[in-house]
């Protein structure tokens, strides 16, 4: 399985005081900083936008920027994001319908070194989704909805883990995320499902000790 990475959702953190909230992830020990970008549409929600993400690459040259797009169509989204030099853009299956547009989408960014991922929401069966099937073996990345997309806080959905471990017993060494709800008891549930990339929002941002928090999440393997 591909080594632990522990991302922090910015969704969680104080707006107000936002390049604290990054150092203090930062000096925790996480790994990447989680961007979720929505336009209302695909989710009833509106978070970090464009302008925000420019500037914080700007003042973290080098912080690897993990983005979700919650977005009714990626494509509008895509350019903006390469020209920001994010790290990785995953997108949501369900935007998407025709397997060409999905491969146009896949190889945009990887040719830009990139790289790219396809979340799936609690809702979509996986077992039944031939396009996510044919195009797996394009990706880095396969995000794993674990709450419904929108928002911080929700509870853990276990039953989402039955597509991390149907994925993980397939393709040993692809890059298996989950996102919503994990915290130290949750993270060890989905480590053993097969997941390795481990998104945590509340349970970071809120904790008294982050590093600790942090050491938990990443430490969770047995
Ligand atoms: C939910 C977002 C998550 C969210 C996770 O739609 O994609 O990244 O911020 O937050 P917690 O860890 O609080 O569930
Ligand atoms: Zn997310």
């Amino acid at each position: 399985m591909p080594k632990i990475i522990i991302s922090a959702s910015l969704l969680s953190a104080d707006f107000t005081n936002l390049n604290n909230e990054i150092s203090k992830v930062i000096n925790g020990g996480v790994d990447r900083i989680h961007i979720d970008i929505m336009d209302g549409h695909f989710v009833d929600n509106l978070a970090i936008g464009i302008p925000e993400i420019i500037c914080i690459r700007k003042k973290y040259p080098n912080l690897y920027l993990d983005c979700h797009l919650m977005v009714t169509d990626p494509k509008k989204w895509i350019d903006k994001l390469i020209n920001i030099g994010v790290n990785s853009i995953t997108y949501h299956i369900e935007t998407i319908i025709n397997k060409e547009d999905h491969l146009n989408i896949i190889n945009k960014i990887k040719n830009e070194n990139i790289s790219v991922g396809i979340a799936i929401k609690p809702e979509t069966n996986i077992s039944l989704n031939h396009i996510l099937l044919d195009l797996i073996r394009e990706l880095n990345l396969v995000l794993i909805m674990t709450v419904n997309p929108g928002f911080g806080g929700q509870k853990f959905m276990i039953e989402t883990l039955s597509k991390v471990e149907l994925i993980r017993e397939k393709y040993k060494d692809i890059d298996i995320q989950v996102d919503g709800g994990l915290n130290n008891y949750t993270s060890k549930l989905a480590i053993k499902a097969g997941a390795n990339n481990i998104v945590s929002g509340s349970f970071i941002f809120s904790s008294d000790n982050i590093g600790k928090s942090i050491k938990t999440l990443k430490c969770n393997k047995n």
